[in-house]
């Protein structure tokens, strides 16, 4: 009896001193040199993607003209104006998957004439084209926004993706500006962007890398008018890929894409996107910052071909892919999106900012209802997610210049998984003023951050008690930015990030 008390006791004062080393905070050091890192962040990197996929266009971004849902000729306003506010800078439309079996003819004209036709790689339902070539026009002029247009290499001979460009950038006479005209739209269009294909060795068309640098090389021919062209590229981790599109396409394309989801498990059973335990939080976001290193991989191959650096790296797709909610069309990718995903945000913009020499556009997938969403719909109803306010949060680094930064920081570890506890991002802004992100991935800790700077820290963070907080229809507000401040004028700043956060301050001396 004695002896179990003993142990009991022994047990209870073990428990009490791992939780007071526990609840130390991680004692971190940030030196912010005021060298610059790289040249600027390109808005570009906070860009979306939108697809024909789910509920994504339809019920989540359109609503058609008729609607009681308030809208701006068939776009929903409350969704229209939330993603106002971030600032969109460029919309990548229609796919994904979904551009490369993407008849444009189907999406112009009269409305009520367009035809019905499958959506053979989302679920198999039907697609009505309300939204075509006019409407995702009038979208990117509502959301103030670039159009980055995905064309079909997969299933259209090159004349069709040419002439496509015709109709909508040409301001000629011909047969294709005038249909244009007929259509309703009297000037040319402004397309920035131009995707010739989308993951061209997968669901665009299985194709060969060789293939498909000789098809793209005969694709991009026939692009006449002066556009930003996109190679497809890798999104599996197939550097030859990378190799071939730069060797025989290089002088054909001005950016090359890459594709990179973090998932938590594998492609058969991806994991929750909410309940999810201590172990699934600490993959998710190891999975998330293997974006970093894939992202240098493919730079050192782009190198090797390319050591001007002319050509660009979009990260055209990237973003978190977990199981989708019980009860939806599994075709529809809808997922809930926390906390954790606000991480996975602001790890993946630490990487764009780390890389800002090749990495010139990142488009997260998806911009509303799926994937990881900036904003989820039911009926009428609309709430904004943790990654909406993560974009929110980094506002100030765009057009920012990354400065170098030392960050010397310990480790945590959950089982197997071993990640640092802080990460962070240092640039300085347009004005002058000084940008820090700063990152706490320790679920249970803490962290205290000394940097060698003095003064004040003014900004926002966003954190909870749960992992998995996220926002609800009955509590819309439930995780939202908290106003942020720290150190005062003149003396040494130092910043307290609690567990699992993001913060974005400006410093002031
Ligand atoms: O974003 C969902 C899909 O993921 C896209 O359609 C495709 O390009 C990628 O595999």
């Amino acid at each position: 009896m004695k002896t179990k008390h003993l142990l009991q006791a022994a047990a209870l004062a073990w428990s009490v001193c791992t939780a007071a080393i526990a609840a130390e905070p991680a004692q971190v050091r940030l030196t912010i040199a005021q060298d610059t890192a790289g040249p600027r962040i390109e808005p570009e990197v906070y860009g979306h993607f939108a697809e024909h996929l789910g509920t994504g266009i339809y019920g989540g971004l359109w609503v058609g003209p008729d609607s009681k849902i308030p809208n701006t000729r068939g776009w929903r306003n409350d969704v229209v104006q939330a993603l106002r506010k971030l600032e969109v800078p460029v919309v990548r439309w229609p796919g994904g998957c979904f551009a490369d079996d993407y008849d444009w003819r189907d999406g112009i004209g009269d409305p009520a004439r367009r035809p019905a036709r499958l959506n053979k790689i989302w679920g198999n339902v039907i697609e009505p084209n309300s939204v075509g070539t006019h409407e995702f026009m009038d979208l990117v002029d509502q959301l103030g926004s670039e159009a980055y247009l995905a064309g079909n290499m997969g299933s259209m001979p090159p004349r069709a993706m040419g002439q496509w460009l015709e109709y909508m950038t040409s301001d000629s006479q011909s047969a294709l500006a005038q249909e244009r005209r007929r259509n309703g739209r009297d000037k040319p269009w402004k397309v920035k962007y131009f995707g010739i294909g989308n993951e061209s060795w997968g669901c665009g068309g299985n194709m060969r890398p060789e293939y498909q640098a000789d098809l793209h090389n005969q694709y991009e021919t026939f692009l006449h008018a002066p556009v930003v062209r996109v190679a497809s590229g890798d999104g599996q981790g197939n550097d030859h890929l990378i190799e071939v599109l730069m060797e025989r396409s290089g002088s054909h394309m001005d950016a090359l894409t890459l594709h990179y989801y973090t998932i938590p498990g594998d492609w058969s059973k991806h994991g929750s996107a909410i309940g999810f335990n201590t172990q699934e939080w600490a993959t998710t976001l190891k999975s998330a910052m293997g974006i970093g290193p894939r992202i240098e991989g493919v730079i050192r191959l782009m190198d090797k071909h390319d050591s001007a650096k002319r050509i660009a790296l979009y990260v055209d797709e990237w973003g978190t892919w977990y199981d989708g909610e019980p009860g939806t069309n599994p075709g529809f990718l809808q997922q809930q999106n926390s906390l954790r995903d606000a991480l996975v945000a602001a790890l993946s913009f630490n990487a764009f900012h780390r890389h800002t020499e090749r990495v010139k556009m990142a488009n997260i997938a998806q911009m509303v209802n799926v994937l990881q969403a900036m904003a989820l719909t039911d009926g009428p109803r609309m709430l904004l997610t943790p990654t909406y306010h993560a974009f929110d949060l980094y506002k100030p680094f765009r057009g920012a210049t990354p400065l170098k930064a030392d960050l010397q920081t310990p480790r945590w570890r959950e089982g197997e998984v071993e990640l640092p506890a802080v990460d962070a991002s240092v640039a300085r802004a347009a004005d002058g003023s000084t940008v820090l992100a700063l990152v706490n991935l320790d679920p249970k800790r803490a962290a205290r951050v000394q940097t060698n700077l003095s003064g004040q820290a003014t900004g926002r963070v966003l954190t909870a008690g749960a992992m998995d907080a996220h926002n609800t229809f009955a509590e819309p507000n439930a995780l939202v930015p908290a106003p942020y401040k720290a150190g005062k004028s003149g003396a040494p700043l130092a910043l307290d990030l609690p567990p699992k956060s993001v913060i974005v301050v400006r410093m002031t001396p």
